[in-house]
């Protein structure tokens, strides 16, 4: 059976390494086999040791110099380059035959969310056995605006891939019990959101309708989120049961 990719996508600093790593580190606990991609060009250092990694042959330094681009510039060039290569790199994951590849994405969301380049990779790497974990950064999400701010970057990252998509809350151990709660209530009632945005807006929050919130809901932005912390490996079995119910109908993957 082809593997499942579970690609992590999220802002800057959200904690998709550190995740990928914990992933990589509970499924070995519970003896399931997987691999781990880094497509991080800039990634400095990694808390897990990657199957394969794009920084062995394509540095942004490197690309910097080459190309004469600044590290904005040179991020969206390696995009391109690892676009043009992914057919090998298709080939190589092939040869671990793992069921599952935890993918580490670049840094800036964008990057993954707008370029073209993705949805190659995407496509060519795990078809239609590919699925989103977006990352809900805590230190934005526990304030209505930043929550809201968050759904429609889920939103657009879900427009960009036909693939199903999984909100996860990272880092939650950063976060209180009241804060978690907030969050929760939000994620359930719209309604609940609107008026903790008019509360901490202090007005009136019309740019924010509960249409908008409608729209999100219909694109599958607005819907529950797992909870998960990597530092303390939580949340992790709730992602893999999450794949496991959308690839394999609740049965167990490495079983078949
Ligand atoms: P970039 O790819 O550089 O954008 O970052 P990233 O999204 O891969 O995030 P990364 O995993 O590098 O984590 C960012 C920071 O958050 C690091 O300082 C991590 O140590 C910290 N961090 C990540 N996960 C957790 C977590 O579950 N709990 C806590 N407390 N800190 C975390």
């Amino acid at each position: 059976m082809d593997p499942v990719g579970i690609y992590f996508v999220g802002t800057a600093g959200a904690g998709k390494t550190s995740l990928v790593g914990a992933m990589q580190q509970w499924m070995g606990l519970k003896g399931l086999d997987c691999i781990t991609v880094n497509l991080d060009p800039g990634a400095e250092t990694l808390p897990y040791s990657p199957e394969y990694d794009i920084r062995e042959w394509l540095s942004l330094h490197k690309v910097m110099e080459e190309y004469g681009l600044g590290p904005n510039g040179a991020q969206i060039a390696a995009a391109d380059l690892l676009a043009m290569r992914v057919h090998e790199i298709r080939d190589i994951l092939e040869t671990f035959r793992s069921p599952y590849i935890l993918i580490d994405t670049p840094g800036q969301l964008e990057l993954f969310a707008f370029r073209k380049a993705s949805r190659l990779i995407l496509e060519t790497l795990t078809g239609e056995r590919s699925t989103l974990a977006f990352l809900l950064d805590p230190t934005l999400a526990k304030m209505p605006s930043g929550y809201i701010s968050q759904l429609m970057l889920a939103a657009t990252v879900q427009f960009r891939f036909s693939v199903p998509m999984m909100n996860v809350l990272s880092k939650s151990d950063l976060l209180s019990e009241g804060e978690i709660e907030n969050i929760v209530g939000w994620a359930e009632d719209a309604y609940k959101l609107q008026s903790a945005a008019e509360a901490e807006l202090g007005g009136p929050y019309n740019q924010f309708n509960i249409e908008l919130f409608r729209a999100l809901e219909t694109v599958g932005a607005f819907r529950n989120f797992i909870k998960t912390s990597a530092t303390e490996l939580s949340g992790i079995e709730d992602i893999y049961t999450a794949v496991q119910n959308h690839f394999a109908g609740g049965e167990d993957l490495m079983k078949d």
